[in-house]
């Protein structure tokens, strides 16, 4: 018997109020994360792949759930008491963001940070909390965490940052980490060392990773199943082996090739996909793909694909899978 999922994300819709009328932002997603597996949310800027994981943790500031369901084992956090998704935050599932200097706080020290996420979820004494905090320092790699306990943030390096955020991430023993973009702000060498580490962490705690990326490559190392989301909508999941020898949907096919290899030129533009993501507003009849598509044909700027499912793992969204899935013709 399979395990049942973690997190179970149900046609989740997300709406944000703005001058010019509703943004439907998030169109329709569902995804599952596996107890100790690791999912990648791939797409580019602007599909919606940070308003899906906010949505997630109840943190959508001025947006809301229009519809759709999130269950974590089973509880539904859709229209959860505030102060329940509060004790889950952290305790249950924990964040790690692009900037940590964003999510550090500049005018304590990081010892003092770390104890605080130890002590929130847990009793702990102040003396046992800054033993446990020195201890998760050293396991995420900061040299001589002892030291390093009386720094401020800015002291630190971006990727000595973003190690403390690891290890805040981790203080509660969460059973799921969102990492949202987490090494996008760092040089290459320290992105690879973050992966790494993000990596190490999670199989020896088998905790689940939801990762959010915009990089095929980093999806490659990094996730056992892929979810690529194009302009609000999921068009292709399932394991990521299969996914990068035999991308089915059109759009993950180009988000392929468009990674970079040690031949491509250092100062090719990222995205070597003609064009951008169009704005929920804008979004295209039909497909919301068509536009940019080299497979596009009539019906797709006429009716939206459904998800075919190709397997019991896999599906995509794409007029191309009709005839096999329904045996047409
Ligand atoms: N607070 C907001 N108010 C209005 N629209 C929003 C708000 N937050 C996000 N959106 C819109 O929702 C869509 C999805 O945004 P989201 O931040 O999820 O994209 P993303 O896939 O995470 O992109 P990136 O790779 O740039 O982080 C975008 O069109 C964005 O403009
Ligand atoms: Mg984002």
């Amino acid at each position: 018997m399979p395990s049942p999922p973690l997190l179970d994300v149900r046609d989740l819709h997300v709406r944000f109020p703005t001058p010019t009328g509703p943004v439907h932002a998030v169109a329709g997603v569902s995804f599952t994360v596996l107890p100790g597996e690791t999912v990648a949310v791939v797409g580019e800027s602007g599909s919606g792949k940070s308003v899906s994981s906010l949505a997630v943790l109840g943190l959508l500031g001025s947006g809301s759930i229009a519809a759709g369901s999130v269950l974590l084992r089973g509880e539904e956090l859709v229209g959860a008491d505030p102060e329940r998704l509060r004790r889950l935050r952290g305790a249950e599932i924990a964040m790690i963001f692009q900037n940590p200097m964003s999510s550090l706080d500049p005018l304590f020290t990081i010892g003092d940070q770390v104890v605080e996420a130890l002590r929130v979820h847990r009793t702990l004494s102040r003396r046992e909390a800054r033993e446990r905090a020195v201890d998760l320092l050293r396991e995420v790699g900061l040299p001589d965490p002892q030291r390093r306990m009386r720094s401020y943030p800015h002291e630190l390096s971006g990727g000595q940052q973003q190690r403390v955020m690891v290890a805040i991430a981790l203080a509660c023993e969460p059973a799921l980490i969102i990492a949202d973009e987490p090494t996008t702000a760092l040089d290459v060498t320290v992105e690879a060392q973050i992966l790494d580490l993000l990596r190490t962490m999670q199989r020896e705690r088998a905790t689940a990773l939801l990762f959010i990326t915009h990089d095929m490559g980093v999806v490659a190392e990094m996730a056992d199943r892929v979810v690529v989301m194009y302009a609000g909508r999921v068009v292709e999941h399932g394991p990521v082996t299969e996914m990068l020898r035999a991308p089915r949907n059109p759009y993950t096919r180009a988000l392929i090739e468009a990674i970079p290899t040690p031949a491509t030129p250092r100062d090719r533009p990222m995205s070597a996909i003609a064009g951008s993501v169009p704005a929920p507003a804008d979004a295209p009849p039909g497909c919301r793909f068509h536009p940019r598509c080299p497979a596009v044909h009539d019906r797709c700027s006429a009716e939206e694909p459904p998800l075919f499912e190709l397997g019991p793992t896999r599906a995509s969204r794409c007029w191309l899978h009709e005839r096999e899935v329904h045996g047409v013709g």
